[in-house]
């Protein structure tokens, strides 16, 4: 078959997936110390938890683990969805949630179920690679809202959604990461949660609300989800994408999504055309944890040590690159990332290659934009390297810099 380019839906043409990733496989030399995954500790890894469970469901269930499972998910795992979430001031049942392929899957269904090609959509600039990703299959246009130190600006989020009803073409979404956003680390503030669920209210826009960190806090008091707010208001303006991948193990690939009864019907509906089901394997392993594990003992270890990485982490930039130096950075209060911006004339992509001959690796901002990329800033990780990695990456960064006279 020659040309299959000219066979391929006009979506796919150009659809290049996640960048992220075709990043990652250049970082193939072991002398290289990553901050570029967003990848948990296996120092956090329930292993022993995980092999008990194993064992035991394999006795108990093994006819049904090896057969197909239910769209929605597994009972025993929506209810201790449920109560896990009861938790965290929400409050679902089994018609406002589905199982999810983890949260990859929970967005490509947001994606798949709102856009048309040509829809406007919100995002925090700048916003997750993955949810670009998973959005970009259906061809929309990217409304970007710069992030500032607590979220959103909501004035400027206001405008855009102003001059769009002017426009006649309101965005089908919003959508945010509000704790400790990936690529960010930044919080949206109780404030703006409220003028958000204020602004979705008032213009008629879902807000969809993407929220794999929210218990890695170290510091500071928890913030409400906007799914919490929003149900104090009578609810119904948010959906929930959530995932496991951070707090137990991302090879377990178990999330879920939450909203009005009628979207989560319809996102199940596109599951069924799509992986059919999660399989229940792995929706037992994440029932064993969330059902017989101390989830507060366990949290809290996990806060503990990933707290401890960031202090570091935080310590050896502010020793490395005092302010003469023009490199900023935030100060998350939990989750696994750091956003650097770097002096403007620098473009962090071919800063990339350089870093590598310095043995360290990091994300170039410019994924993390839908629109108008800027190009002098990093992603940085923290979760993952050992912390002694992280104070020599923070090092070999630093030199790398010195070398191009920053
Ligand atoms: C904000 C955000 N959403 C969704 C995901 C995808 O999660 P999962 O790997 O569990 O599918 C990630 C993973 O990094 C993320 O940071």
């Amino acid at each position: 078959m020659k040309d299959w380019n000219l066979r391929y839906a006009a979506n796919m043409r150009h659809y290049e997936g996640y960048s992220i990733g075709k990043l990652l496989g250049l970082i193939n030399d072991p002398e290289i110390i990553s901050l570029a995954g967003g990848l948990p500790s296996p120092d956090m890894f329930l292993r022993a938890e995980f092999q008990m469970a194993t064992r035991q469901r394999l006795e108990r269930d093994i006819d049904r683990i090896m057969q197909y499972s239910n769209i929605r998910g597994e009972a025993e795992l929506i209810e201790a969805v449920i109560a896990f979430l009861k938790n965290d001031g929400i409050r679902v049942t089994p018609d406002n949630m589905m199982i999810t392929t983890s949260a990859q899957q929970g967005l490509d269904l947001v994606g798949r179920l709102f856009l048309n090609p040509g829809d406007a959509v919100v995002i925090e600039r700048p916003t997750f690679a993955g949810a670009l990703a998973a959005f970009e299959m259906q061809g929309p246009i990217y409304l970007g809202v710069d992030l500032e130190s607590d979220g959103i600006d909501v004035g400027r989020l206001q405008d855009v959604l102003s001059d769009c009803r002017t426009a006649g073409r309101l965005p089908k979404f919003i959508y945010v990461v509000p704790d400790f956003q990936n690529p960010s680390g930044v919080s949206t503030s109780l404030a703006k949660r409220e003028i958000l669920l204020d602004l979705g209210d008032r213009y008629g826009i879902p807000i969809i609300e993407d929220s794999p960190y929210r218990k890695l806090r170290y510091q500071g008091a928890m913030l409400p989800s906007l799914y919490s707010l929003d149900q104090k208001r009578g609810g119904g303006r948010v959906i929930g994408i959530y995932t496991f991948s951070k707090q137990f193990c991302p090879g377990m690939r178990v999330g879920f999504n939450i909203g009005p009864p009628e979207v989560i019907e319809k996102m199940t509906n596109i599951k069924e055309g799509s992986t059919l089901c999660t399989p229940k394997y792995n929706q037992d392993m994440c029932a064993a944890f969330l059902t017989e594990v101390d989830l507060d003992a366990y949290f809290e270890r996990c806060c503990v040590y990933y707290g401890d990485k960031l202090e570091i982490f935080l310590k050896a930039m502010a020793d490395c690159f005092p302010p003469e130096r023009g490199v900023t950075w935030t100060q998350p209060e939990g989750g696994m990332f750091l956003w650097v911006s770097m002096p403007p004339q620098v473009d962090t992509r071919q800063l990339f290659h350089s870093a590598l001959k310095f043995k360290v690796a990091f994300v170039p901002g410019e994924a993390c934009y839908g629109e108008r990329t800027e190009r002098h800033h990093m992603r940085v990780n923290f979760s993952y390297p050992s912390r002694a990695q992280l104070r020599d990456a923070v090092k070999r960064l630093s030199d790398c810099l010195e070398q191009l006279g920053i």
